[in-house]
């Protein structure tokens, strides 16, 4: 139950943050498909995460060999049907994405598994996975939450999804049951980050997307790869906040994959002062992102964008509260069921350091708000976006906040602070 304070920004001119970690999403999936890939693979750049770090260590547990130095990680890959049975349960801690993408890779193993996870996790629906990898054949012990217990299984069958939830955690557990089946065609309501696709598409698959729908067929083998994993723009986006507040700020190698900059794209809307330069292409798109402090409207926000911004809807939320008029965000019930009930705890938090919002079912409405002046108390409800959001307000502030629970931020970005420490009072 540890407290923080976190102290306001420094006068300065500009920031840099020239080494963002590789993005969280991105990272899993490199971890995955080099797993299960015909050789050695190296990735640069890779996340520091827990979350990441726990989709390594269940792949050692399945005999997957790698070697770590900083952010560089080689892994040795043992083909599809390489992996071997753990004689341990497999914990996935804080990860939605790992639980959900393994459940989908351990389905068609000819051993089983058990999947667990903290606190969090254990509350997270998991049928959505369950009931449709089921329908194609696996045998996965149905039930509403984790542990998820996965019985052995072989059987190619063609797979014909059409998921009720844009969710890129649900397709993707789909999609990498795919590996081993013989054809597999997904529509989705909505599109969601195509991570899973292109690593498919680069490491030698037959796989075709028109817009909405996905069609891959049964692969060969995973071929192995390297490559560089550009920057997490959910990260980025808490430092391209004090940009449009305080000063300018620069974030290098940023991906840019277009189902991840919707956030990029609501704050032009919103009137948000951006540039983006130098873009290079390897695997996933990437570029230098800078934000210059920006006289911001409030607006509407929902529709298909919102599975695009779902990690950044925190942050948005905040930067509402410096933009004129309200801001309605709706259509986004998915955010009561992530690390938190993030529609609940950001209201909530937002309240305590006096900014005006008003919780609905699927959203919330910010109005234009002065950020408190004193050193309130807040809380990160154990959830790394929370702590994140709630530590730029307070560097934003006079005279800083104190944040309850900010372990959590080691989720996604444990080097949060490192990068502004310098930057604070
Ligand atoms: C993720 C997909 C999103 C996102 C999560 C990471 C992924 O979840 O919130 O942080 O890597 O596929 P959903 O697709 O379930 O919304």
């Amino acid at each position: 139950m540890k407290k923080i304070l976190i102290k306001p920004l420094k006068k300065i001119k500009k920031i840099t943050i020239n080494n963002l970690p590789g993005d969280k999403s991105i990272s899993h999936r490199a971890i995955i498909f080099s797993s299960v890939s015909s050789g050695k693979c190296i990735l640069e750049n890779i996340s520091q995460s827990e979350d990441v770090k726990n989709t390594l260590k269940i792949f050692s547990r399945l005999s997957v060999k790698s070697e770590n130095s900083g952010r560089n990680l080689i892994v040795y890959g043992k083909g599809k049907k390489g992996l071997k049975e753990s004689d341990t349960e497999l914990y996935c801690g804080n990860s939605g994405t790992t639980m959900r993408l393994m459940t989908g890779i351990l389905s068609a193993q000819n051993f089983s598994s058990v999947l667990t996870g903290d606190e969090s996790l254990s509350k997270r629906p998991m049928k959505r996975i369950i009931e449709p990898l089921n329908r194609f054949g696996a045998d996965i012990y149905n039930s509403e939450y984790s542990p998820v217990k996965i019985m052995p299984n072989r059987i190619n069958e063609n797979i014909y999804f059409l998921p009720s939830v844009a969710s890129a955690q649900v397709k993707s557990a789909v999609l990498l049951r795919g590996i081993y089946a013989d054809n597999t065609f997904i529509k989705e309501i909505y599109q969601t980050r195509n991570h899973t696709e292109i690593f498919f598409k680069n490491t030698g698959s037959d796989i075709k997307v028109k817009g909405t729908e996905i069609y891959l067929k049964k692969p060969d083998e995973i071929n192995c790869f390297n490559m560089f994993i550009p920057g997490d723009i959910s990260s980025a986006a808490y430092f391209i906040a004090i940009g449009l507040i305080y000063c300018p700020v620069t974030v290098k190698n940023v991906c840019l994959n277009e189902t991840r900059t919707g956030f990029i794209d609501i704050l032009k809307k919103m009137g948000a002062d951006i540039e983006i330069k130098n873009i290079s292409q390897e695997f996933e798109i990437y570029g230098d992102i800078t934000a210059y402090p920006s006289e911001l409207k409030g607006i509407k926000i929902n529709g298909d964008i919102i599975p695009n911004i779902i990690d950044e809807i925190p942050i948005i939320a905040l930067i509402a509260s410096f933009a004129s008029g309200e801001t309605e965000i709706s259509g986004a019930g998915e955010l009561r069921i992530k690390e938190s009930d993030r529609i609940k705890t950001v209201c909530c938090e937002l309240k305590k350091i006096g900014i005006n919002t008003e919780e609905k079912s699927d959203g919330m409405i910010i109005k234009k708000s002065e950020i408190s002046k004193e050193k309130v108390l807040t809380e990160s409800h154990n959830d790394h976006r929370i702590a994140l959001m709630l530590s730029v307000a307070a560097m934003l502030s006079e005279s800083g906040y104190e944040i309850k629970n900010t372990e959590c931020i080691n989720t996604s970005f444990p080097e949060f602070f490192d990068f502004l420490n310098e930057y604070t009072l």
